[in-house]
């Protein structure tokens, strides 16, 4: 197994590390596969009372690896990508993430499913779906505009642009902003108390707090996801893949 995605469970708290930062954290099938394995483990381990997803001071997650997008797209409901969304879309403990550098795509929209958010103050978040003639995943399209209200989201959503730590916590994404070298300690330092709690309270209180969404939740998630898989395979996400990959702008002008 590589050593792309960091499990380290220590004192009730697993904490998840994206360790591939010379592809600035970009996320593969193997490492959704083991994110979605880790999730579930700490999930159904009594022993295990929160979890911490982080990645690096300069980098949280460049989002999908694009090159996967080209090769090995995700084929239906079962693959990796989506069983990762949908663990953490139902994960019963405290979820907690720490974000320094670029958080893109999923990299962001995994942290609508957070319970609490720790963002260095280089923090950068974008959801560029339409950018890449793809549509937005993770029940983004249901979560963003309720914490942001509508235009926020839209702007968000249509125009693809990134926000900064400070507008996100503005908007109600982020909790705290610090110095990037300090991120990762203050989410240790946050979810040492949330470890210290009984679990059933925090359990029982995380999901009252999702106000009985779940499923609403999880039919976006499948409805984004026909979608999404459908729109990859079609000109204009083949068009933004390959410009990436020729480092040049696309050319949507005929799609
Ligand atoms: N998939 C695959 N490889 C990626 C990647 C991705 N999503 N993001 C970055 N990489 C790779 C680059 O190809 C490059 O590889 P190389 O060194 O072999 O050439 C390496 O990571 C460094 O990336 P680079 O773009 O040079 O870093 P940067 O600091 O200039 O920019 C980002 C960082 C995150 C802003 C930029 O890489 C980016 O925009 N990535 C694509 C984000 C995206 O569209 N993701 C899909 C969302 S659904």
């Amino acid at each position: 197994m590589s050593n792309d995605i960091l499990v380290h469970a220590e004192a009730g708290v697993t904490t998840i590390t994206f360790n591939r930062v010379d592809k600035k954290n970009s996320l593969t099938a193997a490492m959704y596969a083991q994110l979605a394995d880790a999730l579930a483990a700490a999930d159904a381990d009594p022993a295990q009372r929160a979890v911490v997803l982080q990645g690096h001071e300069t980098i949280f997650s460049a989002g999908n690896d694009i090159g996967d997008f080209l090769n090995a797209p995700p084929s239906g409901e079962g693959a990796p990508v989506f069983r990762f969304l949908r663990g953490i879309a139902s994960f019963s403990k405290p979820l907690l993430a720490s974000v320094c550098g670029p958080a893109v795509g999923v990299g962001t929209t995994l942290l609508f499913h957070c319970d609490l958010v720790v963002a260095g103050d280089n923090a950068a978040f974008s959801m560029p779906f339409v950018n890449l003639g793809l549509v937005p995943e993770a029940a983004s399209s249901l979560l963003v505009p309720q914490m942001m209200g509508y235009h926020r989201a839209a702007e968000a959503l249509l125009l693809g642009e990134p926000f900064m730590a400070e507008a996100a916590q503005e908007v109600g994404l982020v909790n705290r902003v610090v110095p990037p070298s300090e991120a990762n300690r203050l989410a240790q330092a946050m979810v040492a108390k949330l470890a210290a709690k009984p679990l059933a309270s925090l359990v029982a209180t995380k999901k009252l707090l999702k106000q009985g969404q779940s499923a609403q939740v999880l039919a976006r998630m499948d409805e984004e996801g026909a979608l999404f898989r459908r729109m990859l395979g079609e000109p204009a996400a083949r068009e933004a893949f390959g410009a990436f990959m020729e480092r040049r702008k696309p050319d949507f002008s005929k799609l």
